[in-house]
């Protein structure tokens, strides 16, 4: 099928690379002209295990290519993605005047008697895909066109292969015959596909990052208990993942939740069901317990440290999570800029995300980014980990320990193993475990 894809971020571009690599014929539209041009030029301007060869194969087959042009776009497919950015406001509710200015642009140019299917797959509030055909229809009373909800479920570090192999397709439809064309576009995918009415599609995308995020909550604020009581959130978490009605997934214990998704999703979620006139204290609750995460890591680092003024500290880790370099809302940023700003002297080490914190400034210029993780810990009194990248577990620890000054590792993602850490002769602290004498 002719498909395009307006928005050449990490789900547009995903899904674009993806939808070539099943065989239909993709248009990825973008205003960024650099972007553009960088993708035309084969240089793919975010790190995604696999993406840079499903983009390449692709293109070299004539399946995929890149425009700035929505008429373009919309001339050459019958099913046309929306996948534009979805941003916070400041009270937490979302900015859609991206999604409204495609609308209009797709309105501009589509065609009486050219039929249509206009896909959202940006994370919006319920009740868009009605406000999208209303624009569509306000600008242009002759088109001839049905809208679409398909949100998207991918994660960042992992987004070839969630899209390739999708838990399930969920397609939030009020015509037959989109349903069919969507349905066509689903099928190498060989997944579980959901219809429903539109309105409970946009839902089910809130809700399900939602529910996510309240397991994460869930069990930081047992690590808590677990602290407290000499319990290690660890083994809970496996005790109780063991039961199918609840699973282990989303049940790591850690520093909280970041990224550009979950944060911004929960408070969207609280601002659609206030606007609703159904307040959500659960997820407020959900939001709260995050945000004590990062503050009750940093007390444990004062206790042993005292004052962190001048003192060296090492930071592993400052992508939001492992296998992207995207450094957006993250907790290990976070993490960083509070120990500057009490004074510490940090070196911090990513695999990926480092140029992008400086590029973007999202670190003060003071912070030393190293090479190597073991250039990070030369000296330091304590290494604090913030994001689990394998990397990590495959250091040579007896030479992390000989570089360090004193070695101390808070870790903020329970990578280690106490037990095995405290045998090394490392003083090891985790999130919801106990410090082994
Ligand atoms: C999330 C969802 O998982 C995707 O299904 C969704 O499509 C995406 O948001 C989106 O809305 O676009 P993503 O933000 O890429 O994906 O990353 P996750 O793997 O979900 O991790 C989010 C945050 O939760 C990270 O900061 C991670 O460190 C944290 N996390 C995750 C935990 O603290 N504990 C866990 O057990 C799992």
């Amino acid at each position: 099928m002719d498909i395009c894809i307006i928005g050449s971020g990490y789900v547009g571009l995903v899904s674009g690379a993806c939808f070539a690599e099943v065989g239909h014929h993709v248009i990825c539209v973008d205003n960024d002209q650099r972007k553009v041009d960088m993708l035309q030029k084969g240089h793919i301007p975010i790190y995604e295990p696999g993406l840079e060869e499903i983009v390449h194969r692709n293109v070299s087959a004539k399946r995929l290519r890149f425009t700035n042009s929505i008429q373009d776009g919309v001339d050459h497919s019958q099913v046309i993605f929306i996948a534009v950015p979805t941003p916070p406001q400041p009270d937490g509710s979302v900015d859609l005047s991206f999604i409204e200015r495609v609308a209009r642009e797709i309105s501009e140019v589509l065609k009486k008697g050219e039929y249509r299917v206009v896909v959202d797959k940006s994370t919006v509030p319920v009740k868009t895909g009605e406000k999208v055909a209303d624009t569509i229809r306000r600008y242009n009373k002759e088109a001839d066109f049905d809208v679409v909800s398909n949100p998207e479920f991918l994660r960042e570090g992992c987004a070839v292969p969630d899209l390739m192999n999708p838990d399930r397709v969920v397609i939030g439809s009020s015509s037959d015959r989109a349903t069919d064309l969507m349905k066509r576009i689903y099928e190498p995918f060989q997944a579980p596909i959901l219809v429903t009415d539109i309105n409970s599609a946009e839902l089910i995308k809130h809700a399900a990052n939602s529910f996510l995020s309240l397991k994460i909550s869930y069990i930081n604020a047992v690590s808590a208990i677990c602290e407290a009581s000499g319990a290690d959130v660890e083994m809970v978490a496996d005790g109780i993942g063991m039961d199918k009605r609840i699973g282990r997934n989303f049940l790591n214990a850690g520093l909280g939740y970041g990224g550009s998704c979950f944060p911004k999703d929960v408070k969207a979620f609280i601002a659609i069901a206030d606007e609703l006139g159904v307040p959500f204290g659960l997820m407020k609750e959900v939001e709260r317990i995050n945000e004590t995460m990062l503050e009750r890591f940093l007390k444990k680092v004062r206790e042993s440290l005292w004052v962190l003024k001048d003192k060296k500290i090492a930071v592993w880790g400052l992508s939001f999570k492992p296998d992207t370099d995207d450094v957006r809302n993250s907790l290990a940023i976070d993490l960083v800029n509070r120990l500057v700003q009490e004074g510490a002297q940090v070196s911090a080490y990513d695999p990926k995300g480092a140029d992008k914190a400086r590029e973007w400034k999202l670190i003060p210029d003071s912070v030393k980014l190293t090479k190597t993780p073991m250039e990070a810990v030369d000296g330091a009194e304590a290494l604090l980990l913030a994001t689990e990248w394998k990397e990590f577990a495959n250091q040579d620890l007896e030479e992390v320990k000989k570089r360090m000054h004193t070695p101390m590792v808070f870790d903020g993602r329970n990578l280690f193993d106490p037990r095995m850490m405290k045998e090394m002769g490392f003083t090891y602290y985790g999130v919801g475990r106990q410090v082994i004498k």
